[in-house]
């Protein structure tokens, strides 16, 4: 799906009346089956952002454009069926306690089709299947009819993961998915998510706190701070430099030791700097 955000400023509907602007005249473009992350200290608006990607938050002012059309001038009809091809996977996953593995993901076609052909699907072999493939490629095959509150963190991020490939939208917005992971997990997941969405031809925009996982896995990253765009640069431009200025005040997000810039060749350089989440 193409994506244009044209001067858009959006705040959080819970925002008190008066609070700064979570997003202030964002501009950015996004061609069908592009790749981003988006970086940035807490704050910044990348959740906000994706919010407003996948049409739950209406902006302020400025224009959203998806296929090139603005889902606020559509009929409700019609907004609803473009959400059908949106799937913004939270932070923090609803999943309801006691449901199996296999439930909570194909629960991620719910939008797609009606309740009751869904409800119909679970108990056929495709269903499961295409359950079990998800699984598979989070390394969760033995999860499938495991009650979603036997699983740990970790697990349960991966299911929600697996839930938003079988959405197969067309636009996937992943809100920090590899907070609960462990190092290795989080790597594969990374992985897995961004072949997945290249397999499928979905535009993908990830946020993440992790600069040296967007680094590896992203062509392209985003980098936000208040509200607004300070970059938006090939991986390879992202410096030591502009992510100093980017954490700037919140460098212990980026934690371990922050960059030394002087006296290092470039690469080492890089290699400091990203490592660290
Ligand atoms: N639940 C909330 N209630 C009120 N304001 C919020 C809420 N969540 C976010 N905001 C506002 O939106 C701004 C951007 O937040 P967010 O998009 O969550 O940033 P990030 O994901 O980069 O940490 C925050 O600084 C805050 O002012
Ligand atoms: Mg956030």
């Amino acid at each position: 799906m193409k994506v244009r955000l044209e001067k858009v400023s959006a705040r959080h509907p819970a925002a008190r009346a008066g609070a700064p602007a979570a997003l202030l005249g964002l501009e950015m473009e996004l061609g069908a089956g592009d790749q981003v992350a988006v970086i940035g200290p807490s704050g910044a608006g990348k959740t906000t952002l994706l919010h407003v990607l996948a049409c739950a938050i209406r902006p302020d002012a400025g224009r959203l454009d998806l296929d090139g059309r603005d889902p606020w001038q559509l009929t409700r009809r019609e907004l609803r069926r473009l959400r059908g091809t949106l799937f913004l996977a939270p932070q923090l996953p609803p999943l309801p306690p006691r449901q199996r593995v296999v439930t909570a993901v194909l629960a991620g076609r719910l939008p797609r089709i009606s309740l009751a052909h869904s409800l119909r699907s679970l108990f056929y072999p495709t269903g499961i299947a295409m359950a079990d493939a998800a699984l598979a490629r989070f390394d969760l095959s033995d999860k499938l009819f495991a009650r979603v509150d036997r699983l740990s963190g970790g697990e349960r991020q991966r299911v929600a993961l697996a839930r938003a490939l079988v959405a197969q939208p067309r636009l996937l917005l992943v809100d920090e998915p590899l907070a609960a992971l462990d190092p290795t997990r989080a790597a594969q997941a990374m992985a897995s998510l961004t072949q997945a969405a290249r397999e499928s031809g979905a535009s993908l925009v990830t946020t993440l706190h992790d600069v040296a996982m967007a680094l590896a896995n992203f062509p392209r990253i985003l980098g936000m701070r208040e509200g607004q765009l300070m970059f938006d640069l090939p991986s390879a431009q992202v410096t030591p430099e502009r992510l100093q200025a980017l954490y700037a005040q919140h460098l212990d997000e980026l934690e371990g030791p922050a960059p030394v810039l002087e006296q290092r060749p470039v690469a080492a350089q890089v290699a400091i700097a990203v490592n660290c989440r």
